[in-house]
């Protein structure tokens, strides 16, 4: 019997619906001997640049009610690493992996989509125009409709690899974003990305981070997460739904609200098999509710997905 949870984004088969959200899971290897990266619908890996980057001066991360803020900057070793270490690695642990890819200009996403583009071992491209916490790059592309569009449409001609693009919740209108984004080839849309925020330390009365500002991520956003998956469902592109996902009840709410599948990123620092819980949470949800496939939940409470699906 074909398994309830086998399902599809932007053309990319699944196992599950559950993914590792970027950043959260570096490669996989840390986690390998509680998180089996087969299990895992895909693993999308840490952003990664044609160089390797350094990231922002510490501390990088706090903290808060319900949440955590990080401030990373993207650290990461760059391309030459990740297609010589990471992705035969994880090629040989049978995993589905989608490349995070970020750049400090439209020719650095060009060129790193261009040179993954053969790559057996990648299933898709996510494109980060979403990142809070880098100068050049990252959300300086996603925060315009125009840039966005702009950017995707370049790296779009260069890959025939299913493209997603992470959208930032830090903008005025998310939709519109999303729209140009899809105006300019995209397959799938990843939402959202963390939220602008700070902390201050009483005894320094400094800021906490290094960085000053960094990204809101964890339960705390969860209703903002779900209200752009909501949104976004009307744009007519599958949605990968994230932001705050803590167990297999959040996770059915985003594919109820339209999302074809979500990734979970805070909640696997605070229980590392969060992931795995969730796969099986979902399992269970639709035995009892005598459902034969994970999609017959995809947009259910949502009229505007039922009306553009
Ligand atoms: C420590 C940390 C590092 C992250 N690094 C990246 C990254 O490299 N690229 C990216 O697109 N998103 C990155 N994110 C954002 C997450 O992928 C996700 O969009 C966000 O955290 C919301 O999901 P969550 O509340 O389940 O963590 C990072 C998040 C955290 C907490």
């Amino acid at each position: 019997m074909a398994s309830r949870l086998a399902t599809s984004l932007a053309g990319i088969p699944l196992r599950n619906p559950v993914l590792a959200a970027s950043g959260t899971f570096g490669y996989g290897r840390e986690y390998a001997g509680l998180v089996p990266p087969a299990c895992l619908g895909a693993v999308i890996t840490k952003g990664t640049s044609l160089e390797p980057w350094p990231g922002n001066p510490p501390p990088r991360t706090v903290e808060t009610v319900a949440g955590m803020l990080n401030a990373i900057g993207l650290e990461n070793p760059g391309l030459a690493h990740l297609v010589e270490e990471d992705l035969p690695w994880l090629q040989s642990q049978g995993a589905t992996v989608i490349v995070n890819v970020v750049g400090r200009c439209v020719d650095e996403y060009v060129e790193m989509a261009a040179a993954l583009d053969r790559r057996r071992e990648v299933a898709g491209l996510e494109l980060n125009i979403s990142c809070p916490n880098v100068d050049k790059g990252g959300m300086a592309f996603g925060s315009h409709p125009e840039t966005a569009y702009a950017l995707v449409r370049a790296v779009r001609r260069r890959t025939r690899l299913p493209l997603l693009v992470k959208l930032s919740p830090n903008v005025t209108d998310i939709v519109r974003v999303a729209e140009r984004v899809r105006d300019a080839g995209a397959d799938g849309l990843s939402a959202i990305n963390t939220l602008v925020g700070m902390a201050i330390d009483l005894d320094s009365r400094r800021p906490v981070l290094g960085n000053v500002t960094g990204g809101l991520s964890g339960p705390a956003i969860k209703p903002v997460a779900l209200a752009a998956v909501w949104r976004l469902a009307a744009v007519g592109l599958p949605v990968l739904g994230m932001g705050g996902i803590w167990d297999w009840r959040d996770a059915a709410e985003f594919l109820m609200a339209g999302a074809a599948a979500v990734a979970v990123g805070t909640a696997t620092f605070a229980r590392p098999r969060a992931m795995l819980e969730i796969v099986a949470g979902l399992e269970e949800y639709l035995e009892c509710r005598g459902l034969k496939n994970v999609s017959e939940l995809v947009g259910e409470a949502n009229p505007t997905f039922r009306a553009s699906g």
